[in-house]
């Protein structure tokens, strides 16, 4: 469904050029649900819009379901975004028609079907507990309100992939587990950027991104270091005191891995 190969993110800003992600190499098969964790500033949103087609990497190469997104023409990205990908943008308020009521922005998002699916509609609100303001402008809903609609609407035109940045931040536990079980439960491959624990347990494998690199995975609760290009490793941060950025250290061979030993001990 995604694959990266070495993509790169620079930003150009007036003064200097901030590079957001470098040689991400990654691939999430079709129906896995993904947690996008780490620091802020790491590139999560970065990696979230690159894998949306709204960016265009500077360098590498991005795939979606099949397709190259850097090779492709903007009229031909648009009707794969518009066909396949569903996106919650991090500021609840961007994703939705601040005039439209919730019903008319779930039917806008299904604007590509003929036959629009008004159950659907229905029955998404309700999934996320909204059925009672179904008829209430989306720009009057609470942030949290708007967040759950987000949600909905990205999920109405039953994409391939959904993509959501922090679709839980300003949920409580009970809302929360609700976005969680919809997003689940519609089968659609989905990468998650999130800082909910409970999110993260909840999607089955998590990636973690720390200063523009795939630092880490976890699967099944189990997290793993992730050996990067030219043998680069990210070590766990609660190893940083005891191996300080600088640090000499000794690499002592095993059968199946290393030892890692500080030079000074
Ligand atoms: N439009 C932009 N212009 C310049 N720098 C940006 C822009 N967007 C993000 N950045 C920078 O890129 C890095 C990664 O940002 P981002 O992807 O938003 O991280 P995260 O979502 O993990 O917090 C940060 O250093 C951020 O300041
Ligand atoms: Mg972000």
């Amino acid at each position: 469904m995604v694959r990266c190969d070495g993509v790169v993110q620079i930003y150009q800003t007036r003064e200097i050029e901030v590079v957001a992600l470098r040689d991400i190499d990654l691939v999430i098969e079709e129906g896995e649900n993904v947690a996008l964790l780490g620091p802020s500033g790491a590139g999560k949103s970065t990696l979230l819009w690159l894998l949306a087609g709204l960016l265009r990497p500077s360098a590498g190469r991005l795939w979606l379901g099949g397709a190259e997104i850097g090779r492709l023409g903007q009229a031909a990205l648009n009707r794969l975004r518009a066909a396949q990908v569903g996106v919650v943008l991090q500021n609840p308020a961007r994703n939705l028609i601040p005039y439209g009521t919730a019903t008319q922005n779930i039917a806008f998002a299904q604007r590509a079907n003929r036959k629009r699916d008004r159950r659907r509609a229905g029955d998404l609100l309700e999934r996320v507990g909204l059925t009672s303001v179904g008829d209430r402008p989306a720009g009057r809903l609470s942030g949290g309100e708007q967040q759950r609609l987000a949600v909905a609407v990205a999920l109405a035109n039953r994409p391939r992939l959904l993509l959501a940045d922090e679709p839980t931040s300003q949920l409580d536990t009970q809302s929360g587990r609700a976005v969680v079980d919809l997003i689940r439960e519609s089968g659609t491959t989905a990468v998650v950027v999130t800082h909910d624990p409970m999110v993260g347990e909840a999607m089955g494998r998590t990636v973690t991104i720390r200063d523009g690199r795939i630092g880490a995975e976890g699967r099944d609760g189990e997290d793993l270091v992730v050996i990067g290009r030219e043998g680069a490793i990210q070590l766990p941060p609660e190893y940083h005191e005891l191996l300080p950025p600088g640090t000499m250290a000794r690499v002592e061979p095993l059968p199946d891995g290393l030892i890692l030993r500080r030079a000074d001990s």
